[in-house]
Formats: structure tokens, sequence, C-alpha cells
């Protein structure tokens, strides 16, 4: 069976490179990772008093990734933090209290910066929310990259066949952790 990832990207512009990141990854994961990119720019703020009464696209998004086998994040760093819109996407999807769509969902984590600290900051501020909401998250390798501006060739594939095969691994470990860590 294919694991089925929910891939969340914690940039909206046109030109993201962790967008364009993702897509790469897509190309890159094997045989039995399917990733597919879940929009998270069109949920509204998350506010306590439209539980009771989701906006449609909560509800989307929650039930997207319920039938998700696992979540990947490929985020950038803003002021050594999570994206707000990534933060959001995941607050929507913690409520209501006590129907968390993250509950034992496997993860995974790739940052990506144009600067040389690869996300760190973001990276880890996202574990620590995933840490209060049981995402069991791949440890190693942990993906951290520097200069990604200079990252992809023309085709939008990943330059460097070192970084590719390092991303390659990573994808290989993310389908191995999936499979021993299946959502509940
Ligand atoms: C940034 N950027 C950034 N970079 C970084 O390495 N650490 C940081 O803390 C920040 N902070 C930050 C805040 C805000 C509001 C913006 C808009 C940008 C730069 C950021 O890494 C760069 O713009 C990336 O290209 C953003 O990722 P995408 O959009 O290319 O995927």
């Amino acid at each position: 069976k294919m694991t089925e990832v929910a891939v969340l990207v914690g940039s909206l512009r046109r030109a993201s490179l962790n967008r364009k990141l993702a897509l790469a990854l897509r190309d890159l994961a094997p045989e039995g990772l399917k990733l597919d990119i879940v929009e998270i720019g069109d949920l509204p703020m998350y506010n306590q008093d439209l539980d009771e009464a989701p906006p449609e696209a909560w509800v989307a998004f929650r039930e997207r990734i319920a039938h998700s086998d696992a979540v990947l994040f490929v985020t950038p760093e803003y002021n050594r933090s999570v994206p707000a819109v990534l933060k959001n996407a995941i607050d929507v999807g913690s409520r209501p209290y006590g129907h968390s769509v993250w509950n034992g969902k496997p993860g995974a984590i790739v940052s990506a910066s144009p600067g040389a600290i690869g996300g760190f900051g973001a990276n880890h501020h996202l574990r620590q929310s995933l840490v209060f909401l049981n995402v069991p998250t791949l440890q190693q390798p942990e993906a951290y990259l520097g200069g990604a501006d200079r990252l992809f060739d023309e085709q939008g594939r990943i330059a460097n066949p070192d970084t590719a095969a390092f991303l390659t691994g990573f994808l290989q470990a993310f389908e191995r952790w999936a499979r021993t860590n299946p959502r509940l």
C-alpha cells in the first residue's frame, strides 16, 4: 500500500523556494511514498468562536489531513520561528478539542532558507508543537537546507547530486518511519 503524505508548505509566495523544494521532494520520493501538497493559504485564521459552525475550508482541510497516512512540513523560517500561515494550519487541525487530526500521525520536517542556518529555528519551534500534538516526528536525518536560493537547476531539480542523495535518503527514512508508526 502507498503511504499518502500530506505536504504542508510554510510559504505562500509564488516563487517560494520551499514550494519548489516540496515539488523536488515529490519527484525524489521512493515508489511507496506519495507526496501531495495540501494548500493552507485559504484557511481563515483560527478563531474558537467559529468551531460551532466551522468554515468550509477548515472542514475540508481537517478531512484531508485525517485521511492522509503521514504529514511532511516543508517550511522557511520567519523571525527564527514558524511562519504564521503554517502555525495557523496546525492550530486549525488541532481543534475542536479532543478531535485533533494530528494525533498519532507520523511526521517529518524539512526547513530551508537562503541563509546559512537552514531554518533551524523554525524546524525546532515546529517540533515543540508536534510533541504536544502527538505527531511522532522523524528524528534522523535532520534536514536544514541553507543556501536554498542555490538549490535548484533550471528545471527545478536539486542541482547538487550530494544534496539530492541526502534528500533521497531522508525520504527513504521517512517512508520507513511512517510505516513503523502507522497513524491511529
Ligand atoms: C524571512 N527570512 C528569514 N530567513 C531566515 O533564515 N531566518 C529568519 O528568521 C527569517 N525571517 C524572515 C521573516 C520574514 C517575515 C520573511 C518574509 C523572510 C528570509 C526567508 O528565509 C526567505 O525569504 C525565504 O526565501 C522564504 O522562503 P520561501 O518563500 O522562498 O519559501
